[in-house]
Protein backbone atom coordinates (compact mmCIF):
# COMPACT_ATOMS: atom_id res chain seq x y z
CA UNK A 1 0.00 0.00 0.00
CA UNK A 2 1.27 3.17 -0.90
CA UNK A 3 1.42 5.73 2.02
CA UNK A 4 1.36 9.76 1.22
CA UNK A 5 5.11 10.59 2.27
CA UNK A 6 4.65 12.98 4.53
CA UNK A 7 2.52 10.66 6.95
CA UNK A 8 6.05 8.45 7.38
CA UNK A 9 7.76 9.72 9.79
CA UNK A 10 10.85 11.51 8.96
CA UNK A 11 13.84 9.27 10.23
CA UNK A 12 12.44 6.67 9.12
CA UNK A 13 12.31 8.06 5.61
CA UNK A 14 16.05 9.28 5.35
CA UNK A 15 17.47 6.20 7.39
CA UNK A 16 16.39 3.88 4.07
CA UNK A 17 17.36 6.80 1.71
CA UNK A 18 20.74 6.76 3.34
CA UNK A 19 21.62 3.28 2.60
CA UNK A 20 21.09 3.84 -1.02
CA UNK A 21 23.69 7.19 -1.79
CA UNK A 22 25.89 8.99 0.20
CA UNK A 23 24.66 11.30 2.26
CA UNK A 24 26.60 14.48 2.00
CA UNK A 25 25.03 17.83 3.26
CA UNK A 26 26.37 21.04 2.46
CA UNK A 27 28.16 23.05 5.20
CA UNK A 28 29.61 25.68 4.30
CA UNK A 29 30.42 27.48 1.57
CA UNK A 30 33.02 30.38 0.50
CA UNK A 31 33.03 32.68 -1.75
CA UNK A 32 33.07 36.67 -2.36
CA UNK A 33 30.48 36.73 -0.21
CA UNK A 34 32.07 36.10 3.56
CA UNK A 35 35.40 34.58 2.17
CA UNK A 36 37.40 37.59 4.07
CA UNK A 37 35.56 37.16 7.33
CA UNK A 38 35.68 33.21 7.40
CA UNK A 39 39.67 33.07 6.62
CA UNK A 40 42.22 34.72 8.73
CA UNK A 41 45.58 36.36 7.49
CA UNK A 42 48.68 34.57 8.54
CA UNK A 43 51.43 37.21 9.58
CA UNK A 44 54.16 35.08 11.24
CA UNK A 45 57.12 34.33 9.65
CA UNK A 46 56.84 31.52 7.12
CA UNK A 47 57.55 27.95 9.01
CA UNK A 48 59.50 26.49 5.86
CA UNK A 49 61.76 29.29 5.75
CA UNK A 50 60.43 31.18 2.62
CA UNK A 51 62.05 34.56 0.67
CA UNK A 52 58.53 36.14 1.58
CA UNK A 53 56.40 38.50 4.04
CA UNK A 54 53.04 37.27 4.40
CA UNK A 55 51.20 40.75 5.10
CA UNK A 56 48.14 41.04 7.48
CA UNK A 57 44.32 41.90 6.15
CA UNK A 58 45.15 45.60 6.32
CA UNK A 59 48.23 46.09 4.26
CA UNK A 60 46.86 43.30 1.98
CA UNK A 61 43.82 45.17 1.52
CA UNK A 62 46.50 48.66 1.36
CA UNK A 63 48.69 47.44 -1.46
CA UNK A 64 45.46 45.61 -3.20
CA UNK A 65 47.18 42.16 -2.56
CA UNK A 66 44.09 40.89 -1.28
CA UNK A 67 40.67 41.46 -2.30
CA UNK A 68 37.76 40.18 -5.35
CA UNK A 69 37.90 40.36 -8.90
CA UNK A 70 35.28 39.46 -10.58
CA UNK A 71 33.55 37.28 -9.15
CA UNK A 72 36.57 35.78 -7.21
CA UNK A 73 38.92 36.17 -4.27
CA UNK A 74 41.47 37.77 -5.36
CA UNK A 75 44.96 36.76 -3.59
CA UNK A 76 48.04 38.09 -5.22
CA UNK A 77 51.62 39.10 -4.46
CA UNK A 78 53.87 42.51 -4.98
CA UNK A 79 54.69 42.13 -8.68
CA UNK A 80 56.52 45.75 -8.31
CA UNK A 81 58.94 46.36 -5.46
CA UNK A 82 62.63 44.62 -5.56
CA UNK A 83 63.10 43.33 -1.70
CA UNK A 84 65.99 42.25 -0.27
CA UNK A 85 64.35 40.80 2.86
CA UNK A 86 61.17 38.54 1.02
CA UNK A 87 58.89 39.04 -1.45
CA UNK A 88 55.21 40.72 -0.14
CA UNK A 89 52.53 37.61 -0.70
CA UNK A 90 50.02 36.65 1.88
CA UNK A 91 48.82 33.35 3.56
CA UNK A 92 45.46 32.62 4.90
CA UNK A 93 43.58 30.21 6.73
CA UNK A 94 39.97 29.43 7.20
CA UNK A 95 38.49 29.67 10.95
CA UNK A 96 37.08 26.39 10.78
CA UNK A 97 37.87 23.34 11.36
CA UNK A 98 36.99 19.77 9.49
CA UNK A 99 37.48 16.46 10.11
CA UNK A 100 36.01 14.18 7.32
CA UNK A 101 34.28 15.78 4.27
CA UNK A 102 33.85 16.47 0.45
CA UNK A 103 35.82 19.83 -0.13
CA UNK A 104 34.71 20.64 -3.90
CA UNK A 105 37.38 23.99 -4.79
CA UNK A 106 36.22 26.06 -8.01
CA UNK A 107 39.61 28.05 -8.70
CA UNK A 108 39.87 30.40 -11.84
CA UNK A 109 43.61 31.00 -11.72
CA UNK A 110 46.68 30.06 -9.42
CA UNK A 111 50.07 31.52 -9.21
CA UNK A 112 52.33 30.66 -12.00
CA UNK A 113 53.72 32.18 -15.16
CA UNK A 114 52.92 31.88 -18.87
CA UNK A 115 56.47 31.11 -19.12
CA UNK A 116 58.99 28.89 -17.17
CA UNK A 117 61.23 31.95 -16.04
CA UNK A 118 57.94 33.50 -14.50
CA UNK A 119 57.45 30.55 -12.35
CA UNK A 120 60.69 30.40 -11.32
CA UNK A 121 61.09 30.74 -7.21
CA UNK A 122 57.15 30.04 -6.97
CA UNK A 123 55.53 28.00 -4.35
CA UNK A 124 51.89 28.60 -4.53
CA UNK A 125 50.24 25.82 -2.28
CA UNK A 126 45.84 25.39 -1.05
CA UNK A 127 45.99 22.77 1.35
CA UNK A 128 44.66 21.79 4.93
CA UNK A 129 46.51 20.95 7.99
CA UNK A 130 45.28 19.98 11.57
CA UNK A 131 46.98 21.35 14.79
CA UNK A 132 50.47 20.12 16.45
CA UNK A 133 52.15 18.81 13.02
CA UNK A 134 52.61 16.84 11.78
CA UNK A 135 50.36 14.47 14.05
CA UNK A 136 47.26 15.62 12.61
CA UNK A 137 47.91 15.55 9.32
CA UNK A 138 48.17 17.21 6.14
CA UNK A 139 46.49 16.85 2.70
CA UNK A 140 48.25 19.31 0.21
CA UNK A 141 45.57 19.26 -2.75
CA UNK A 142 46.87 21.63 -5.03
CA UNK A 143 51.24 22.44 -4.52
CA UNK A 144 54.03 22.92 -6.90
CA UNK A 145 57.49 24.46 -7.29
CA UNK A 146 59.91 26.30 -10.37
CA UNK A 147 58.94 24.68 -13.56
CA UNK A 148 56.76 21.54 -12.62
CA UNK A 149 53.75 21.88 -14.47
CA UNK A 150 51.47 19.23 -13.07
CA UNK A 151 50.15 18.53 -9.51
CA UNK A 152 51.57 16.70 -7.03
CA UNK A 153 48.96 15.66 -4.56
CA UNK A 154 50.55 15.15 -1.16
CA UNK A 155 49.88 13.68 2.58
CA UNK A 156 52.34 14.43 5.66
CA UNK A 157 51.12 12.72 8.66
CA UNK A 158 53.56 10.95 12.00
CA UNK A 159 54.70 7.57 11.99
CA UNK A 160 52.57 4.45 11.50
CA UNK A 161 50.52 5.43 8.34
CA UNK A 162 51.65 3.84 4.64
CA UNK A 163 49.08 4.26 2.24
CA UNK A 164 48.28 2.61 -0.93
CA UNK A 165 47.14 3.81 -4.26
CA UNK A 166 45.08 1.44 -5.78
CA UNK A 167 42.74 3.18 -7.73
CA UNK A 168 44.19 6.04 -8.78
CA UNK A 169 43.90 6.93 -12.85
CA UNK A 170 46.74 4.44 -14.30
CA UNK A 171 48.96 8.04 -14.84
CA UNK A 172 49.28 8.92 -11.74
CA UNK A 173 52.87 7.74 -10.06
CA UNK A 174 53.04 6.97 -6.43
CA UNK A 175 56.50 8.22 -4.86
CA UNK A 176 56.81 7.32 -1.33
CA UNK A 177 54.11 5.35 0.35
CA UNK A 178 54.97 6.35 4.16
CA UNK A 179 53.49 9.44 4.61
CA UNK A 180 55.18 10.18 7.97
CA UNK A 181 56.96 13.79 8.19
CA UNK A 182 58.17 15.88 5.73
CA UNK A 183 58.72 13.99 2.79
CA UNK A 184 55.41 12.10 2.97
CA UNK A 185 53.54 9.86 0.87
CA UNK A 186 53.15 11.93 -2.68
CA UNK A 187 51.79 10.90 -6.03
CA UNK A 188 52.57 12.66 -9.00
CA UNK A 189 50.41 13.48 -12.22
CA UNK A 190 50.68 13.82 -15.67
CA UNK A 191 48.10 16.47 -16.93
CA UNK A 192 48.98 19.25 -17.58
CA UNK A 193 46.11 21.52 -17.60
CA UNK A 194 45.77 20.66 -13.73
CA UNK A 195 48.79 22.88 -12.64
CA UNK A 196 50.17 25.87 -13.53
CA UNK A 197 50.34 27.35 -16.82
CA UNK A 198 48.23 24.88 -18.30
CA UNK A 199 45.30 25.16 -15.60
CA UNK A 200 45.36 29.15 -15.87
CA UNK A 201 45.31 28.48 -20.15
CA UNK A 202 42.20 26.69 -19.51
CA UNK A 203 39.94 28.66 -16.97
CA UNK A 204 41.80 26.75 -14.33
CA UNK A 205 38.90 24.12 -12.93
CA UNK A 206 37.29 22.43 -10.46
CA UNK A 207 39.37 19.98 -7.65
CA UNK A 208 37.54 17.48 -5.37
CA UNK A 209 38.63 16.04 -1.97
CA UNK A 210 37.11 13.06 -0.51
CA UNK A 211 37.66 12.57 3.01
CA UNK A 212 36.69 9.81 4.44
CA UNK A 213 38.01 7.44 7.66
CA UNK A 214 39.10 4.72 5.03
CA UNK A 215 40.64 6.87 2.26
CA UNK A 216 41.38 10.20 0.57
CA UNK A 217 40.52 11.03 -2.74
CA UNK A 218 41.35 13.93 -5.08
CA UNK A 219 39.69 14.78 -8.43
CA UNK A 220 40.68 17.21 -10.67
CA UNK A 221 37.60 18.59 -13.81
CA UNK A 222 39.17 20.78 -16.04
CA UNK A 223 37.17 23.97 -16.87
CA UNK A 224 35.57 23.13 -20.10
CA UNK A 225 34.06 19.37 -18.46
CA UNK A 226 30.04 18.69 -17.87
CA UNK A 227 31.58 18.01 -14.14
CA UNK A 228 32.67 20.93 -13.60
CA UNK A 229 30.30 22.78 -14.68
CA UNK A 230 27.66 20.66 -12.70
CA UNK A 231 30.13 21.06 -9.25
CA UNK A 232 30.33 25.02 -9.77
CA UNK A 233 27.24 25.33 -9.85
CA UNK A 234 25.55 22.64 -7.38
CA UNK A 235 23.89 23.97 -4.02
CA UNK A 236 24.48 27.17 -4.76
CA UNK A 237 21.43 27.05 -6.32
CA UNK A 238 19.47 24.15 -4.39
CA UNK A 239 21.02 20.99 -6.67
CA UNK A 240 21.36 18.13 -4.42
CA UNK A 241 25.38 16.85 -2.89
CA UNK A 242 27.82 15.84 -5.56
CA UNK A 243 27.53 11.80 -5.51
CA UNK A 244 31.38 10.89 -5.89
CA UNK A 245 30.48 7.28 -6.82
CA UNK A 246 29.87 9.48 -10.30
CA UNK A 247 33.16 11.19 -10.76
CA UNK A 248 35.35 8.17 -11.94
CA UNK A 249 38.82 7.09 -11.00
CA UNK A 250 40.13 9.97 -8.30
CA UNK A 251 43.38 11.75 -9.82
CA UNK A 252 45.19 10.23 -6.70
CA UNK A 253 43.58 8.12 -4.32
CA UNK A 254 45.46 7.23 -1.18
CA UNK A 255 44.06 4.37 0.94
CA UNK A 256 44.56 3.78 5.03
CA UNK A 257 44.03 -0.18 4.89
CA UNK A 258 45.71 -2.05 7.57
CA UNK A 259 48.87 0.22 7.47
CA UNK A 260 47.23 3.58 8.21
CA UNK A 261 43.86 4.51 10.40
CA UNK A 262 43.12 7.87 8.31
CA UNK A 263 40.91 8.64 11.89
CA UNK A 264 44.02 8.26 13.85
CA UNK A 265 46.35 10.52 11.76
CA UNK A 266 43.75 13.04 9.79
CA UNK A 267 41.91 15.73 12.04
CA UNK A 268 41.02 19.41 12.63
CA UNK A 269 42.11 20.56 9.57
CA UNK A 270 41.99 24.13 8.31
CA UNK A 271 42.10 24.97 4.78
CA UNK A 272 45.38 27.35 3.99
CA UNK A 273 45.78 29.07 0.94
CA UNK A 274 48.84 30.98 0.01
CA UNK A 275 51.96 32.10 -1.94
CA UNK A 276 55.01 30.93 -1.06
CA UNK A 277 58.70 31.86 -2.20
CA UNK A 278 62.00 29.63 -2.49
CA UNK A 279 62.34 28.16 1.11
CA UNK A 280 62.51 24.79 2.01
CA UNK A 281 61.03 23.10 -1.29
CA UNK A 282 61.72 25.68 -4.19
CA UNK A 283 64.79 27.27 -2.86
CA UNK A 284 66.11 23.41 -1.56
CA UNK A 285 65.35 22.23 -5.05
CA UNK A 286 66.37 25.72 -7.49
CA UNK A 287 69.96 24.31 -8.37
CA UNK A 288 68.22 20.67 -9.86
CA UNK A 289 65.86 23.24 -12.05
CA UNK A 290 68.47 23.66 -15.00
CA UNK A 291 65.77 26.61 -16.21
CA UNK A 292 65.68 28.57 -13.07
CA UNK A 293 68.99 27.95 -12.10
CA UNK A 294 70.74 29.67 -15.29
CA UNK A 295 68.41 33.00 -14.26
CA UNK A 296 70.21 33.70 -10.39
CA UNK A 297 72.33 31.99 -8.54
CA UNK A 298 69.96 31.19 -6.04
CA UNK A 299 66.04 31.13 -5.71
CA UNK A 300 66.20 34.53 -2.66
CA UNK A 301 68.53 36.52 -5.35
CA UNK A 302 66.03 35.88 -8.38
CA UNK A 303 63.30 36.46 -6.29
CA UNK A 304 64.20 39.70 -5.17
CA UNK A 305 65.23 41.45 -7.83
CA UNK A 306 62.58 40.15 -10.64
CA UNK A 307 59.40 41.41 -9.29
CA UNK A 308 58.01 41.67 -12.54
CA UNK A 309 58.52 38.15 -13.34
CA UNK A 310 54.90 37.66 -10.72
CA UNK A 311 52.66 39.22 -12.61
CA UNK A 312 50.28 36.35 -12.87
CA UNK A 313 51.64 35.22 -9.38
CA UNK A 314 47.92 35.08 -8.11
CA UNK A 315 45.26 32.49 -6.71
CA UNK A 316 41.29 33.28 -8.20
CA UNK A 317 39.13 31.31 -5.98
CA UNK A 318 35.45 31.29 -7.55
CA UNK A 319 34.21 28.98 -4.54
CA UNK A 320 34.87 26.27 -2.04
CA UNK A 321 32.10 24.30 -0.90
CA UNK A 322 32.62 21.67 1.93
CA UNK A 323 29.75 18.59 2.25
CA UNK A 324 29.45 16.63 5.21
CA UNK A 325 27.93 12.89 5.82
CA UNK A 326 24.78 13.92 7.70
CA UNK A 327 23.85 12.29 11.28
CA UNK A 328 22.74 9.20 10.36
CA UNK A 329 19.77 8.36 12.11
CA UNK A 330 19.56 5.03 12.83
CA UNK A 331 16.00 3.06 12.63
CA UNK A 332 15.90 3.15 16.59
CA UNK A 333 13.59 2.23 18.68
CA UNK A 334 12.85 5.87 19.03
CA UNK A 335 11.53 6.13 15.82
CA UNK A 336 9.66 3.71 15.52
CA UNK A 337 7.82 4.48 18.46
CA UNK A 338 7.04 7.87 17.13
CA UNK A 339 5.56 6.09 14.03
CA UNK A 340 3.78 3.18 15.86
CA UNK A 341 1.82 6.27 18.42
CA UNK A 342 0.80 8.05 15.57
CA UNK A 343 -0.79 4.09 14.56
CA UNK A 344 1.69 4.35 11.16
CA UNK A 345 3.43 1.51 9.84
CA UNK A 346 6.83 2.75 9.56
CA UNK A 347 9.38 1.29 6.82
CA UNK A 348 11.43 -1.79 8.77
C1 LIG B 1 55.56 48.64 -3.39
O1 LIG B 1 56.13 49.29 -2.26
C2 LIG B 1 55.49 50.52 -1.91
C3 LIG B 1 56.28 51.15 -0.79
O2 LIG B 1 56.39 50.27 0.29
C4 LIG B 1 54.05 50.23 -1.51
O3 LIG B 1 53.38 51.44 -1.24
C5 LIG B 1 53.36 49.53 -2.68
O4 LIG B 1 52.04 49.19 -2.29
C6 LIG B 1 54.12 48.28 -3.06
N1 LIG B 1 53.46 47.64 -4.19
C7 LIG B 1 52.89 46.44 -4.11
C8 LIG B 1 52.24 45.96 -5.35
O5 LIG B 1 52.90 45.76 -3.11
C1 LIG C 1 55.82 1.95 6.60
O1 LIG C 1 56.88 1.79 5.68
C2 LIG C 1 58.13 1.90 6.30
C3 LIG C 1 59.19 1.93 5.19
O2 LIG C 1 58.88 0.99 4.18
C4 LIG C 1 58.30 0.75 7.28
O3 LIG C 1 59.56 0.82 7.92
C5 LIG C 1 57.19 0.87 8.33
O4 LIG C 1 57.24 -0.24 9.20
C6 LIG C 1 55.83 0.90 7.67
N1 LIG C 1 54.83 1.21 8.68
C7 LIG C 1 53.59 0.70 8.66
C8 LIG C 1 52.66 1.20 9.73
O5 LIG C 1 53.23 -0.14 7.84
C1 LIG D 1 38.67 21.24 -23.15
O1 LIG D 1 39.77 22.08 -23.49
C2 LIG D 1 40.93 21.38 -23.89
C3 LIG D 1 42.01 22.40 -24.12
O2 LIG D 1 42.19 23.19 -22.99
C4 LIG D 1 40.64 20.58 -25.14
O3 LIG D 1 41.79 19.82 -25.48
C5 LIG D 1 39.48 19.63 -24.85
O4 LIG D 1 39.13 18.96 -26.04
C6 LIG D 1 38.29 20.40 -24.35
N1 LIG D 1 37.25 19.44 -23.94
C7 LIG D 1 35.96 19.68 -24.13
C8 LIG D 1 35.04 18.63 -23.59
O5 LIG D 1 35.55 20.67 -24.70
C1 LIG E 1 22.03 24.66 -10.80
O1 LIG E 1 23.31 24.76 -11.42
C2 LIG E 1 23.63 23.68 -12.27
C3 LIG E 1 25.03 23.87 -12.76
O2 LIG E 1 25.26 25.18 -13.21
C4 LIG E 1 22.63 23.60 -13.41
O3 LIG E 1 22.93 22.49 -14.22
C5 LIG E 1 21.23 23.45 -12.83
O4 LIG E 1 20.29 23.50 -13.88
C6 LIG E 1 20.93 24.59 -11.84
N1 LIG E 1 19.66 24.30 -11.18
C7 LIG E 1 18.74 25.24 -10.97
C8 LIG E 1 17.52 24.78 -10.24
O5 LIG E 1 18.90 26.40 -11.33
Amino acid sequence: MLLPRTLLGAAALTTSLAQATSNYALVDVYDPKNFFKEFDFFTEADPTDGFVKYLDSSAADARSLAGYYGDAVFLGVDDVNQTQSGRASVRVTSKKAYTTGLFIADIAHMPAGKTDAQSCGLWPAFWMVGPNWPSSGEIDILEGVNTQSSNAITLHTGPGCNITNTGSVATTELMSSDCQGNQGCSQSTQSQNNYGAGFNAAGGGVYAIEWTDQSISSWFFARNSTMATSLAGAASNGTAAPDTSSFGPPLATFVGGSSCDISEHFQNQQIVINTDFCGQWAGQVWDQDKTCSALASSCDAYVGANPQAFSEAYWLINSIKIYQQQQQQPASAASSKRAEKRGLPFLA
